[in-house]
């Protein structure tokens, strides 16, 4: 394996019952490499995502994070050197905890508090947060919090260990504008000074800032295209693949995508006309 590969999949499979999560993906991330994945609700970006940072197992095919295979003995070490901020992954198990304690948990790779915390620890874990708006909550419960709250809480979590790898799910998603316009100048930031790799997901095209050059775009559990992102962020292949026309436009360094939605109304009506008739 090349010393500059961080993340390699071969075949990587997800099987719940008799459905592929997920199906053959093969994709390698290089060190520094910013990218972005792109899919449809329920393609499996999150699914993907979680087991790359060692949060999920799959059922067949290969993974690679920093040219080890995850086992019972490295698991925490890689956690620790992956930030890993998904909402939808974490809502499903921080309830009560409260919000430095789950900041501190990224310094033990699990999702609970480590047993040894240093002052030193515990007042960056603060600073973090002060920084992110959240001084004044810092000791409240995690499901107390609103949504963007709790979105800025995992990504303090995320910032704790000085990750070399940064996996973001939909990190926007519940900010306020300022909020996630903050968010994105920061991603640059260490993406650029820091080289740091990043992952990100989004389901909004203004968020693809020009230096997420390499895209994935998953389609039903697999790779539908794998490549550089002024490649595939067309309108011809965005429109391939929604199977909808698509037009995009780029200007002053963001997309932009227009869509047609009285035909798009039309459309989904039909399909689900199309399938009632062949349930019938
Ligand atoms: N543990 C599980 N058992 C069964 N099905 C699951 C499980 N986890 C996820 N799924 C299903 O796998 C599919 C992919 O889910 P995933 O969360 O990865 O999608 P996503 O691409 O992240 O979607 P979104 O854009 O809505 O976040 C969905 O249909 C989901 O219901
Ligand atoms: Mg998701």
């Amino acid at each position: 394996m090349s010393a500059d590969i961080v993340i390699k999949t071969n075949k990587l499979s997800c099987l719940s019952g008799s459905q592929f999560l997920l199906n053959s993906i093969s994709w390698q991330v290089e060190k520094g490499d910013q990218w972005v994945v792109f899919g449809r609700n329920g393609c499996g970006k999150t699914t993907l995502l979680s087991i790359i940072a060692g949060y999920k197992s799959y059922t067949s095919g290969e993974l690679e994070v920093f040219g080890q295979k995850y086992d019972a003995n490295n698991i925490l070490a890689i956690r620790k050197k992956i930030g890993w901020v998904s909402a939808s992954f974490f809502d499903k198990y921080y309830k009560q905890e409260s919000v430095l304690d789950i900041v501190l948990s990224a310094l033990s790779g699990t999702l609970g508090v480590p047993f040894e915390i240093s002052n030193a620890q515990i007042v960056k874990a603060k600073q973090l947060l002060t920084d992110l708006g959240l001084k004044e909550k810092i000791h409240s419960p995690f499901d107390l919090l609103s949504k963007g709250e709790r979105q800025h809480v995992l990504i303090a979590r995320a910032f704790m260990t000085d990750p070399e790898i940064l996996i973001l799910d939909e990190p926007g998603t519940g900010l306020d504008v300022l909020a996630r316009e903050r968010l994105l100048v920061t991603i640059k930031e260490l993406a650029l000074a820091h080289d740091t790799t990043i992952i990100f997901v989004t389901h909004y095209p203004e968020e693809i800032l020009p230096f997420f050059t390499k895209a994935l775009l998953l389609r039903n559990g697999a790779v539908y295209k794998i490549g550089p992102t002024a490649e595939l962020f067309t309108s011809e292949v965005m429109s391939d693949f929604f199977s909808y026309p698509v037009a995009i436009n780029y200007a002053n360094e963001r997309y932009n995508f227009s869509i047609r939605s009285d035909a798009l109304q039309l459309s989904e009506a039909q399909s689900k006309r199309k399938d009632g008739d062949s349930n019938e």
